[in-house]
């Protein structure tokens, strides 16, 4: 049985193309029912039009409450029947209402090694404080923003001539390769959580 996954994303979605590049390939038995957007102008939306996956814009402005907008992204979830929602590049912050529909259904990616540089440019907040060593995390969504059970990260090197782009890139490219590995990982049965740590059943 393929897995059903549903992606959040609001630009450039070169993560949602990695997990495109891996179906298509074979690597992840997956079927992509469904790409939401909170922004019109996604990029995104372009890469899941050009394979053929159905794509949404949800407006958030449209909404009275964030409430009655997670409910719209429910109801587009659902009726696609998807088990996991992964964001790719999401920039909204869930409520624990939506979360705690999808208890550790939906695994979020983040472009540092979590808990350090949560929230907004984390590539910049690495370089700022001089770490040697910053890199990507794929967690289960929380409550809280970039926190929640750790499931994969990969570590990168921060090198002194580094600009944010560069720095960005580089982790960027271990992203592409992480997030499709969760998510394999999730579709096999192989990722527990217990006390909110993730263990990987070998
Ligand atoms: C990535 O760096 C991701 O870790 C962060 O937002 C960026 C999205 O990039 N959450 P893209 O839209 O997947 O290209």
């Amino acid at each position: 049985m393929l897995l059903k996954i549903g992606v959040l994303v609001s630009g450039r979605g070169s993560n949602l193309q990695s997990i495109i590049d891996n179906i298509e390939k074979g690597d992840l038995n997956c079927k992509l029912e469904i790409v939401i957007s909170d922004n019109k102008d996604a990029k995104a939306l372009g890469r899941a039009e050009k394979h053929k996956i159905k794509r949404k814009f949800i407006d958030p402005a449209e909404f009275t409450t964030k409430k009655k907008y997670e409910d719209k992204m429910i109801e587009s979830l659902g009726n696609k029947g998807v088990e996991l929602v992964v964001m790719a590049g999401f920039m909204r912050i869930l409520s624990p209402y939506f979360i705690n529909h999808f208890e550790n259904r939906i695994m979020n990616i983040h472009p540092s090694l979590l808990p350090a540089f949560p929230g907004l440019d984390a590539q910049k907040q690495a370089l700022d404080y001089g770490v040697k060593i910053s890199g990507c995390t794929v967690h289960f969504a929380s409550e809280k923003m970039d926190d929640g059970p750790i499931i994969l990260q990969r570590a990168v090197e921060v090198k002194e001539d580094d600009t944010e782009e560069k720095l960005a890139l580089r982790i960027l490219k271990e992203e592409h390769k992480i997030l499709p590995e969760a998510i394999k990982l999730y579709e096999e049965g192989k990722l527990e959580v217990k006390n909110n740590k993730v263990y990987i059943n070998k």
